[in-house]
């Protein structure tokens, strides 16, 4: 078993790919490495630079993504933690699939569709062919579980397509089927200022996203003017209903309190907001405060933290080039 996933080294980190990917990894590390699979998480930096990122916000951003990382409980000893770009082979296994992925199959990735917009025709290469390099990211070291929000579900559908096809034309069962594990608690956490669209670092909207390094009066803040309405919690799920931001708190609570979001309704039912977000942003101040005490410790030395992202690089190009080199030959590539 190993388990396999990413992030952008785009801004902080926020409670969405918290809850909805990196609490699941650190879990991982136990539940995956009690049965004898490994664990690899890596800064897709590369994947980065498909939005404009300044090089100096690049470089720092990856050092402090990193550090959020660990602050949030990867254990570089224990996981193989690296970025992208200093593992080549996953720009080289990209090209090589580039030849494997259909044009009709990238036509139909809502992210791109999203992400671009109306231009289309000014959007990057980079942001068109991105699920291609996703699949190489996993399919290069046989990954079989990749612990990922809903959003990402469509690119590991197509990293399974792209691996399926590849197998059947070269006639071997090279590459393993990544299977995607959906966080059950929080597949999808939405903003705060609109129960309808998810919370995302590309919000311009500064209340609509709680950070990993907000302060304790930030977390406190953003709950507290978080959008609403006026009727009080229900006594059943059912009731939520139609009420995607009373939804959207309850899924936080119930994620960060490893809880099931009908029984945090049966604490609050008939409440109010008024009692159930100041007890919301004193569940998220004792959850976040300490990852961003240890946070801001690790960024005392970024040197470090650059250090321990080459020891994993070390480990992961290990694992890459053997795969990589049978993709080549199986190509026919003289190598
Ligand atoms: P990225 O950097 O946008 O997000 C990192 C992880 O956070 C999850 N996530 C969310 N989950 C729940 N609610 C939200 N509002 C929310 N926002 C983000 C994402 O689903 C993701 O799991 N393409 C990936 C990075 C990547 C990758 C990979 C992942 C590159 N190569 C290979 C897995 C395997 C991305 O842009 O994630």
């Amino acid at each position: 078993m190993r388990v396999v996933s990413g992030i952008k080294p785009t801004g902080n980190l926020h409670l969405g790919n918290y809850l909805g990917a990196v609490k699941q990894w650190v879990a991982m590390q136990d539940d995956i490495q009690a049965q004898g699979g490994e664990t690899m998480y890596f800064i897709a930096d590369l994947h980065g630079l498909t939005e404009w990122i300044a090089p100096e916000a690049m470089a720092a951003n990856t050092i402090e993504m990193t550090a959020t990382l660990i602050a949030a409980g990867i254990d570089p000893e224990r996981s193989i933690l690296f970025n992208q770009t200093r593992v080549p082979q996953h720009s080289e296994l990209g090209w090589l699939l580039n030849n494997v992925a259909r044009v009709g199959w990238l036509n139909r990735m809502t992210q791109f569709k999203d992400k671009a917009g109306k231009n289309r025709e000014g959007a990057s290469v980079g942001l068109y062919d991105y699920p291609v390099l996703m699949a190489a990211d996993v399919l290069l070291y046989n990954a079989t579980h990749v612990p990922v929000g809903e959003d990402q579900k469509q690119h590991l559908e197509l990293a399974r397509d792209i691996a399926t096809k590849f197998n059947n034309d070269y006639g071997r069962e090279l590459f393993t089927l990544p299977e995607p594990l959906i966080s059950k608690a929080a597949p999808r956490i939405m903003s705060l200022r609109d129960g309808a669209s998810k919370m995302s670092k590309s919000n311009p909207s500064e209340m609509s996203l709680v950070k990993l390094i907000d302060t304790d009066d930030q977390i406190a803040e953003k709950f507290r003017k978080a959008k609403t309405d006026a009727d009080v919690l229900p006594d059943t799920m059912e009731g939520l209903d139609g009420r995607a931001e009373a939804r959207n708190l309850i899924t936080i609570y119930a994620a960060m309190a490893d809880r099931e979001p009908a029984d945090v309704l049966a604490q609050f039912a008939g409440q109010g907001f008024g009692v159930f977000k100041p007890e919301l942003a004193d569940l998220a101040v004792a959850t976040l405060g300490p990852i961003r005490e240890r946070l801001t410790r690790l960024l005392d030395d970024r040197g470090e933290v650059g250090r321990i992202l080459e020891r994993g690089a070390e480990k992961a190009r290990d694992l890459a080039a053997p795969l990589l080199l049978d993709v080549q030959r199986t190509m026919g590539l003289q190598i």
